[in-house]
């Protein structure tokens, strides 16, 4: 018989949805995995007022079946932002909003060059207990060493804003891991972990052939980063939970000659988990990870329903949703049932 696998119904904290006809299939196949995203804002034009929430919000809720997914809403720091503007995203049911470096990845030239250009939101999301999401890379380091050299201004932010509350999302390398171990204490700051992260290294993107499946941003790491990660998740670290930060792009995109960063991991996140978890013999790890945590520092009620996996082999197509998907082309021991 084979083994079925029941989690409460996992929360996605860092998904991109994209706007526009592909935003309905996007929607409905992360509604096939879980129950609430936070839905990130670096569209084109930005989500960055309480209009574009609304109507943000509203597109993604038709575009899933009624009742699916439960968007979480967020919005773009924009340099110059006002404490107006962001009380009125927090009145349209805001509940994060996401600091860009500029230039760092996918749709953030219109981000922040230093967190003083949005020194006024970031006081009255402070105020308005509002979470603050950060893609955490300096723009102006070697590609490799982003992360570690956005370190300081993480340091800056949570110095200067005492009382918000943080996430360093997509966490990728030890030294980051290390600096949310050692300020998650209070409680305010914890990071996001990926699929993709905790799963594939440099070497699956370009020890072979290029796989642009696999490029994104933060980059994937060395096996020793991903093990730091591997191991923390592992062993249910309190201040790390999911966020796919699947991000589609169009597979003729991922396949010219310019590749987009970002993973399309939304159908396949959940399976390749339980893998990880299982083969390390830490199932009983996963719900605590996609299905509590989260939730918990967002301060929103635990997820409600289930949903069940089976141990049951497949492939992975390589394309899905137009887009190349994660691990496409690869074996899975786990399926959505
Ligand atoms: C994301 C995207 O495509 O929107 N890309 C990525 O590589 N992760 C943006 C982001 O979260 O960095
Ligand atoms: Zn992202």
């Amino acid at each position: 018989m084979a083994r079925i696998l029941r989690l409460p119904r996992p929360d996605d904290f860092h998904l991109h949805l994209r706007q526009g006809e592909s935003l309905t299939a996007y929607a409905r196949r992360e509604a096939l995995s879980f129950g609430r995203a936070l839905v990130m804002p670096n569209t084109v034009p930005p989500i960055a007022s309480a209009a574009s929430i609304g109507a943000y919000r509203a597109s993604i809720l038709s575009a899933a079946a009624p009742g699916a997914l439960e968007p979480l809403m967020s919005f773009k720091l924009l340099p110059g932002m006002g404490a107006k503007t962001v009380f009125e995203c927090a009145a349209a049911g805001a509940v994060a909003g996401k600091y860009y470096p500029a230039g760092a990845t996918t749709n953030s030239a219109d981000g922040l060059a230093s967190p003083g250009q949005a020194a006024e939101a970031l006081a009255a999301m402070e105020e308005a207990g509002l979470v603050l999401c950060v893609h955490g890379e300096d723009p102006a380091a070697p590609v490799l060493e982003r992360e570690e050299a956005f370190l300081p201004t993480m340091d800056r932010i949570l110095g200067r804003y005492p009382k918000l509350k943080v996430v360093l999302e997509h966490v990728s390398t030890r030294a980051a891991l290390d600096f949310v171990r050692a300020n998650a204490r209070d409680g305010r700051l914890a990071a996001t972990v990926t699929a993709h992260h905790l799963l594939c290294t440099l070497e699956d993107l370009m020890g072979g052939p290029l796989r642009p499946a696999l490029h994104c941003k933060p980059p994937l790491r060395s096996a020793a980063d991903r093990d730091a990660l591997r191991e923390a998740v592992l062993s249910g670290e309190p201040f790390l939970f999911f966020g796919t930060d699947s991000a589609p792009h169009p597979a003729a995109a991922k396949k010219s000659a310019k590749v987009p960063a970002g993973v399309y991991s939304s159908p396949v996140a959940l399976p390749a988990l339980a893998g990880l978890f299982d083969g390390a013999g830490r199932l009983d790890a996963l719900s605590g990870f996609v299905a509590a945590r989260g939730a918990a520092f967002y301060g929103l009620p635990p997820p409600e329903g289930s949903v069940e996996l089976v141990e049951e082999e497949w492939e992975v197509p390589e394309e899905i949703d137009g887009a190349l998907a994660f691990l496409g082309g690869t074996r899975l021991r786990w399926r959505l049932k």
